[in-house]
């Protein structure tokens, strides 16, 4: 497992959060790529970031999906013998100890929605119960016209028969994970919505926060004055207005307030 050191974590902020989250019976989470670099995934952005070493992806990945969907499904059955790096990180990785304390914060009746940006099925693995994908799930599939989603490994997908459609609406299916130019599916958009609405705590974990429409869930938590927490190691363009910021890795901030709410020293 991969440690990052922690800049000086401070205790009275730390005890303050948890003393929030004590409180709290409804915090939404906005989490991002710097959740699972405990578990040895790179982030996009930043230092060692996968899009700061190779640049971003084609911003029109969609719009070549849509132009020839058989064409994108036949690349997935030619062997690749390219190392890609980045996928055997998501291959080989497991839920951290972050990951295991929003499962925990869930089970106290403390988060009530988690909108993950990840793709990479760990708060899924960890046990979270009330996720929303945003950017989807790199095992599943999912139905371009009617939305509906299927683990990968339940479907089977014929080579001679490319691209597959959908057994609802036979529209056609794509890989869940969402690509640059797709719109969100508006039903994910609209969980976001409603559990932002509700909550009386915000938390951005381990996200720069600037990808939309994901990036809106905290300003508009910021609206309706609903207090936003930030734990990341580095300042984002949210940390102005966050009431508190708790700087460090989430593998490891994560479980101090898990461990200063259990002890009930909040
Ligand atoms: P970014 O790479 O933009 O940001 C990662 C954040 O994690 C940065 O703010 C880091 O400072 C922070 N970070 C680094 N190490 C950390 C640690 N150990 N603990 C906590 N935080 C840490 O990633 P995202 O904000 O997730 O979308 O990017 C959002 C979207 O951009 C991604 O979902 C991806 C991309 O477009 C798609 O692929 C659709």
């Amino acid at each position: 497992m991969e440690t990052t050191q922690s800049p000086s974590m401070n205790q009275s902020e730390l005890v303050k959060v948890a003393e929030l989250l004590s409180r709290s019976k409804n915090t939404v989470v906005l989490a991002g790529a710097g959740m699972s670099k405990e578990s040895g995934i790179p982030t996009f952005r930043g230092k060692g970031g996968l899009w700061t070493i190779n640049g971003e992806p084609p911003l029109n990945q969609y719009e070549i999906f849509l132009d020839d969907p058989k064409k994108w499904w036949s690349e997935k059955f030619t062997p690749n013998n390219k190392e890609d790096s980045f996928a055997t990180a998501l291959d080989q990785s497991k839920p951290n100890d972050g990951h295991n304390a929003l499962v925990q914060l869930e089970r106290l009746g403390i988060i009530s929605h988690l909108i993950t940006q990840n793709v990479d099925d760990l708060h899924r693995q960890a046990g979270q119960i009330s996720i929303t994908e945003i950017h989807g799930n790199r095992y599943w599939i999912r139905c371009i016209a009617c939305n509906s989603r299927w683990p990968k490994n339940s479907i089977s997908i014929q080579k001679d028969l490319l691209p597959p459609r959908c057994e609802i609406c036979n529209g056609i299916l794509k890989s869940d994970t969402v690509m640059f130019g797709e719109p969100i599916p508006p039903n994910l958009l609209q969980d976001c919505h409603d559990a932002t609405r509700k909550a009386d705590l915000f938390l951005t974990i381990g996200t720069s926060a600037i990808v939309y429409p994901a990036g809106q869930f905290p300003i508009m938590a910021l609206e309706k004055g609903i207090p936003l927490i930030e734990i990341n190691p580095e300042t984002t363009p949210l940390s102005e207005f966050t009431k508190i910021n708790l700087r460090g890795p989430s593998g490891q901030i994560l479980p101090e307030l898990i461990k200063l709410i259990s002890e009930n020293q909040v």
